[in-house]
């Protein structure tokens, strides 16, 4: 799951789909293409937010994308155009292009909500909890 800062969106669709896939077999990660939150909690609105649903984010470290992981994993899951088209410039090979997909599979996008109200995270949880429970069937 990869967001630009890895502190509002992917944190959120990294705890949403473990909990969806329940599978401690499946191995979900989230990430940043940029690195400047590095090492830092999910944002304290998207703890909440996900806290308000059931689901525990605050653990979870700010990490940037990785050259590995786009061997490493099996599925990436772009939150935005944006993102989508820095994931793509990452890969080495057409193999890695084709484990990237964005993460609603309708043509949209999931908004940047850094700087927003509670209601858009709000809208972003449910966002991406729709576009989740489509993956988690796919994968499973
Ligand atoms: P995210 O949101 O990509 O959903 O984690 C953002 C977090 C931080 C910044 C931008 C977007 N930032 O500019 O620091």
């Amino acid at each position: 799951m990869v967001c630009l800062g890895n502190i509002c969106r992917s944190p959120l669709a990294e705890g949403i789909l473990r909990a969806k896939l329940n599978n401690p077999d499946i191995e979900v990660q989230s990430a940043g293409t940029c690195g400047w939150h590095i090492g830092e909690k999910p944002h304290p609105q998207s703890i909440k937010v996900a806290l308000k649903y059931g689901i525990k984010i605050g653990h979870q470290r700010g990490r940037k994308l990785l050259q590995s992981d786009l061997d490493y994993f099996t599925h990436i899951y772009a939150m935005d155009f944006s993102n989508y088209n820095n994931i793509l410039d990452l890969c080495s090979n057409d193999f890695q292009k084709s484990k990237v997909h964005m993460i609603l599979q309708n043509g949209g996008q999931v908004p940047d909500p850094y700087g927003k109200s509670d209601k858009e995270f709000e809208k972003t949880y449910e966002l991406i909890d729709t576009a989740c429970g489509v993956i988690a069937n796919q994968l499973t």
